[in-house]
């Protein structure tokens, strides 16, 4: 525990931590559901969770990783020997989303080469994507390019490197997605877009809009799998832990925020805001990103440039989940890092390869009537993550209580929103995280249909 590298200060936890969050979460997932429930309403609800579900289970995850000094596994069991077992539920959870996260990095690269090759108006076609997913080699080969170069990164153990890099790529691409947003909203057409996107309307508001905004804020601030305990454990004492807190989540939000603005006006104004594509899911970003680069000049170049920043915040949240699994598998199965990286590589690839060709091949193959992709996303995000969230309320909550993490945020300054957090963490968390949790069930078994 006294040998734990340290992250150099403030800026150094919020960077890494940062890296980690903001990724294709942000840029790919949060415009497409967005789009899908109800534009202005999903975007309110996610804020509002944003603001007091997702700081309280950041504050506690964080807290939990450097009071005691350990990952998930270790962390959880120390705090209470009965919950060593949801450490390795949280650790389950980058198992299942890291294969498919890779299948979409490698979408990404090819649509970088697509654009760097002057293939704007080719993908700016309206079956160009489905063609592709469709096929069989082609993404099978992009996904392993996407994989591979993470493999390398983490086998080689370069991760630094690829940090640094990042850290210049990350604000050029705030500023690459100022510029398409703004780009998009001269349009004709768009201010219907961005009505739909900022204005809730407050009839729409259903459990199903709830849960994935829950899903999607676990997901995009890497929460409810253990990743922020890690990182908490490797935060100095001195570093002011609330306030990184609220750093994190400003930035990881303010980006998905623009990612949304980049993409749901370009709806309105290339496909006239067409139900179909607003609910075309996972595909989203792919369709309507080269419509918006065709029509602009020099459209190839601001592609290839966005879809290369892209692959970098992807990358960066693609090695910490991949750090994540072979760390674990190192302290589980005590063997070297890079047999053990080895050892997920090949794994990855072949739960990926699912995911890979489900929009194909496997097609007829579909769990619960989704695709591949979409049902380790399902699974990750709809299930999973709200039953380690509920799980470690619990803990925190009502085991150890809420003073633990208290006391911990106070070492390194005064804990400004104590109040909100012991209400969410005790209370109105755990409870509509039930209340979630009992819904999917009854619906799974066609109880009820909501
Ligand atoms: N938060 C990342 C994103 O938004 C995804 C991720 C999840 C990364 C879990 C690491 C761990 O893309």
């Amino acid at each position: 525990m006294n040998n734990r590298s340290s992250f150099s200060g403030k800026l150094g936890f919020v960077l890494a931590a940062a890296g980690s969050a903001v990724g294709l979460g942000n840029i790919w997932r949060f415009p497409y559901l967005a789009a899908q429930y109800g534009g202005g309403t999903f975007l309110l609800v996610y804020l509002i969770m944003a603001v007091t579900f997702g700081f309280s289970l950041m504050i506690a995850e964080v807290a939990i990783g450097r009071k005691t000094g350990l990952s998930a596994i270790g962390a959880f069991k120390s705090l209470d020997s009965r919950f060593g077992f949801l450490g390795v539920l949280a650790a389950l959870v980058p198992i299942i989303i890291f294969p498919y996260y890779s299948v979409i990095g490698g979408w990404v690269i090819k649509y970088f080469f697509v654009f760097l090759s002057g293939g704007a108006s080719a993908a700016a076609g309206d079956d160009y994507f489905t063609g592709f997913v469709g096929g069989t080699f082609e993404p099978l080969g992009w996904f392993l390019i996407f994989l591979g170069v993470t493999a390398v990164i983490v086998l080689l153990g370069v991760e630094k490197g690829i940090e640094k890099v990042s850290k210049f790529m990350m604000p050029i691409l705030v500023l690459l997605a100022i510029g398409i947003s703004i780009y998009c909203l001269t349009l004709n057409g768009a201010m219907d877009g961005l009505a739909y996107y900022v204005k809730p309307q407050m009839a729409d508001v259903s459990v199903k809009t709830i849960l994935a905004a829950m899903g999607q804020l676990f997901y995009s601030m890497s929460l409810a799998m253990g990743i922020m305990v890690t990182y908490g454990s490797y935060m100095r004492k001195d570093t002011n832990l609330e306030s990184s807190v609220r750093q994190i989540e400003i930035f990881d939000t303010a980006i998905a925020f623009l990612a949304g603005l980049m993409v749901i006006p370009a709806v309105f104004v290339f496909s006239g805001g067409d139900p179909k594509i607003l609910q075309s899911g996972p595909s989203l970003m792919f369709v309507i990103l080269p419509k918006v680069f065709d029509s602009m000049q020099f459209g190839n170049a601001v592609g290839a440039a966005f879809f290369l920043l892209v692959i970098f915040a992807a990358l960066t949240s693609s090695i910490s989940l991949m750090e994540t699994i072979v760390s674990i598998i190192v302290d589980k199965a005590k063997i070297g890092r890079k047999p053990a990286a080895i050892l997920v590589t090949i794994g990855v690839l072949l739960l990926g390869m699912l995911s890979c060709l489900g929009y194909g091949p496997l097609a007829a193959i579909a769990p619960l009537g989704m695709a591949f992709l979409d049902f380790f996303d399902f699974i990750s995000n709809s299930i999973m993550m709200p039953i380690v969230a509920f799980l470690t309320c619990i803990l925190v909550g009502h085991i150890v209580g809420p003073k633990m993490v208290i006391d911990e945020v106070e070492t390194s300054g005064t804990f400004r929103r104590k109040k909100l957090f012991v209400v969410m963490v005790r209370w109105i968390a755990p409870v509509m995280l039930l209340m979630i949790l009992a819904t999917e069930i009854l619906k799974f078994f066609g109880v009820i249909t909501v």
